[in-house]
């Protein structure tokens, strides 16, 4: 499941994708919380964002996609994933297109949370968040059971730097400005659901899931069993393909080897002689000369006896 959330400042982005990481167990990336890391650590991408973000102005995209390609590198990018707060503006959404048509994994759904501005303002300033487990409240719509104590894990809240009244307002016109255009950019590409997001937080949850049941999971269904039976169609031509190619084998040995009857029979045709034992021409002329008969001796007459 690859999904976008959209929204202002305090539309309850952060809250909802918490509640998607638990029931989906896909996780969440931040990059206000990965900036927020960067700042705390002080490195120095973290000291190169902090004045941008006091401002509530966007950080650069130099810095914002550098940290986002390297976060959908690691392994648990694999099973999906919920960006919350990214991206922000047009070429933030193109780079985050490229990105993942490289990694073969477009995103299925932007799923923007709608809440009227007037509300934000006392969402913001009213927020506190626990500093260990990352557990989020309101002082005025959710707080802890007691003050300044996270509920789940007893760690202390904090109140973030950028929630105050003068940092907020920046906030909303950048927001204005830089990222509400990105609704019409995923309108375009059929990819845009729109939740409201007032009310109890679990019945906008309720909405959101259903949403996401009925756009992700009906796809995610039916792309796996296109998949499986390709995956089964690939298994059958490959079985063929071996068994056809085994075949061809057998049949190409039978074809090569001498035929068993020849073999039995025994040869009738007298064997050609071997060359050296093929008498040369000359040699059976040198060989073979015929010994003329020794003329044989007249045995001389006796002579006659002059009497
Ligand atoms: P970031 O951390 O992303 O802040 P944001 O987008 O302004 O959003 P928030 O986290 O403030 O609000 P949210 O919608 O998550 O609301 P939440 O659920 O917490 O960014 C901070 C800064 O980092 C930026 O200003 C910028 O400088 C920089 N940055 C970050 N990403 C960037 C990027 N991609 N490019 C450039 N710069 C970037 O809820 C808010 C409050 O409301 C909470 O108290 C909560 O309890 C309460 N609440 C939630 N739902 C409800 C409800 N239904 N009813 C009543 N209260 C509710």
């Amino acid at each position: 499941m690859r999904i976008v959330l959209l929204g202002a400042p305090g539309s309850g982005k952060g809250t909802q994708a918490k509640l998607l990481v638990e029931k989906y167990k896909i996780p969440q990336m931040s990059t206000g919380d990965l900036l927020r890391a960067e700042v705390a650590a002080g490195t120095d991408l973290g000291k190169r964002a902090k004045a941008a973000m006091d401002a509530g102005q966007l950080v650069t995209d130099e810095i914002v996609l550098g940290m986002i390609q390297a976060r959908l590198a690691k392994p648990d990018a694999k099973s999906g994933f919920i960006l919350d707060g990214f991206p922000r503006n047009i070429p933030q959404a193109q780079s985050l297109d490229a990105m993942l048509a490289r990694l073969g994994q477009p995103l299925q759904l932007a799923l923007l949370v709608d809440v009227d501005t007037d509300v934000l303002l006392k969402r913001l300033t009213g927020r506190r968040t626990c500093g260990s487990c990352g557990a989020i409240y309101n002082i005025y719509f959710s707080a802890p059971k007691t003050a300044n104590k996270c509920d789940k894990c007893s760690s202390a809240l904090t109140h973030r730097s950028d929630d105050n009244e003068q940092t907020v307002a920046n906030r909303l016109k950048v927001y204005q400005q830089q990222t509400a255009p990105l609704v019409n950019y995923y309108k375009a590409q059929g990819k845009l659901r729109t939740v409201r997001g007032v009310g109890a937080v679990s019945a906008i949850f309720k909405n959101v899931t259903d949403i996401i049941e009925s756009q992700i999971r009906p796809l995610a269904d039916v792309m796996g069993k296109i998949e499986s039976a390709a995956a089964r169609q690939a298994a059958k031509a490959k079985a063929a393909a071996v068994a056809k190619a085994a075949a061809a084998k057998a049949a190409s040995k039978v074809a090569k080897a001498p035929p068993k009857a020849k073999a039995v029979i025994p040869a009738t045709k007298p064997k050609p002689l071997a060359k050296k034992a093929m008498p040369k021409k000359a040699a059976v002329k040198k060989a073979a000369p015929k010994a003329k008969p020794k003329k044989a001796h007249k045995p001389v007459p006796k002579a006659k006896k002059v009497k």
